[in-house]
């Protein structure tokens, strides 16, 4: 097994493995020491099944609950993400989130694989929260110390957030199942160590978060858009360009991640899984 940095702020190529066989424990245990390191880890040349691709999954803990978006069928844990040729629908996931950072106990992680690729377009972003909260300047540490985010499903998946009734005209390919449990609110601290390396991290972003305890809306908002602008700068961030047969990983507790479009007239589809929350 060979692990290449990427030569961008994070994230890193594995090769040497084939993970259509099962890995070896000390693989295993290795390839999770890299994901902590790295936060995106990528392996191409893969040619996997679902069975694969749950089997790779639950090697990091176990199934993730994923609400509001239906699996694909004969599937509990799988979804499509998909945007076929013709679509005119917006760019699934094209905002900036960690995912499902709504959740008491949100996913750990979350893996990625690349069924059909289009020529170009279509990158996924990511940007560090480690990183970031690192170099972030002392006054804006500051303001958030001790502060819990609010987080909510409701701006995307209620019946009137973004992908609710507005949407259904949309001929949107992907199955998402907007309804009224997005409107539940759950807090996070904002700075916050990781639960499995210990280091201080920012956690989730403008977007599933929609305000901070014991705060009004306004200075909320206001504190909320500065994080955000300083959260998601170039420098903390990995551009990655798919391939089909292309699996990512990465650690939704790091990470912060959105899709880009620029594939116009070409297919996408990817199988998502996610990983439950560390266990200990
Ligand atoms: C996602 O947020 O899971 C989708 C990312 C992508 O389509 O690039």
């Amino acid at each position: 097994m060979h692990i290449t940095p990427s030569g961008q702020s994070h994230g890193a190529t594995v090769t040497g493995l084939n993970l259509a066989a099962p890995l070896a424990p000390a693989t295993i245990a290795a390839l999770r020491q890299a994901w902590l390191e790295h936060g995106v880890l990528a392996f191409a040349e893969q040619d996997l099944t679902d069975d694969d691709l749950e089997r790779f999954t639950t090697y990091f803990g176990g199934f993730g609950q994923d609400p509001f978006i239906a699996p694909i069928a004969g599937r509990k844990h799988v979804i499509a993400v998909q945007r076929n040729k013709d679509e005119t629908a917006s760019i699934f996931a094209e905002g900036w989130h960690t995912d499902w950072s709504f959740q008491v106990a949100p996913p750990a992680g979350t893996c990625l694989y690349a069924i059909t690729i289009p020529p170009h377009g279509g990158n996924t972003l990511f940007v560090n929260q480690r990183l970031a909260l690192a170099a972030m300047p002392a006054a804006l540490r500051q303001e958030l110390t001790g502060k819990r985010a609010l987080h909510s499903a409701r701006v995307a998946y209620s019946p009137d957030g973004m992908y609710g009734k507005s949407d259904k005209a949309s001929g949107r390919s992907m199955k998402i199942i907007a309804n009224e449990t997005a409107m539940v609110v759950q807090a996070h601290p904002i700075i916050r160590p990781h639960p499995e390396t210990g280091i201080e991290e920012l956690y989730g972003c403008l977007g599933y978060i929609v305000g901070i305890e014991g705060m009004e809306d306004a200075a909320a908002l206001d504190l909320l858009k500065r994080l955000h602008a300083w959260q998601t700068r170039a420098e903390f961030q990995y551009d990655h360009q798919w391939q089909a047969n292309m699996l990512v990983m990465w650690d939704n507790r790091s990470e912060l991640h959105r899709a880009t479009g620029g594939y116009e007239g070409y297919d996408r589809l990817l199988h998502r899984t996610t990983i439950a929350a560390y266990a200990g």
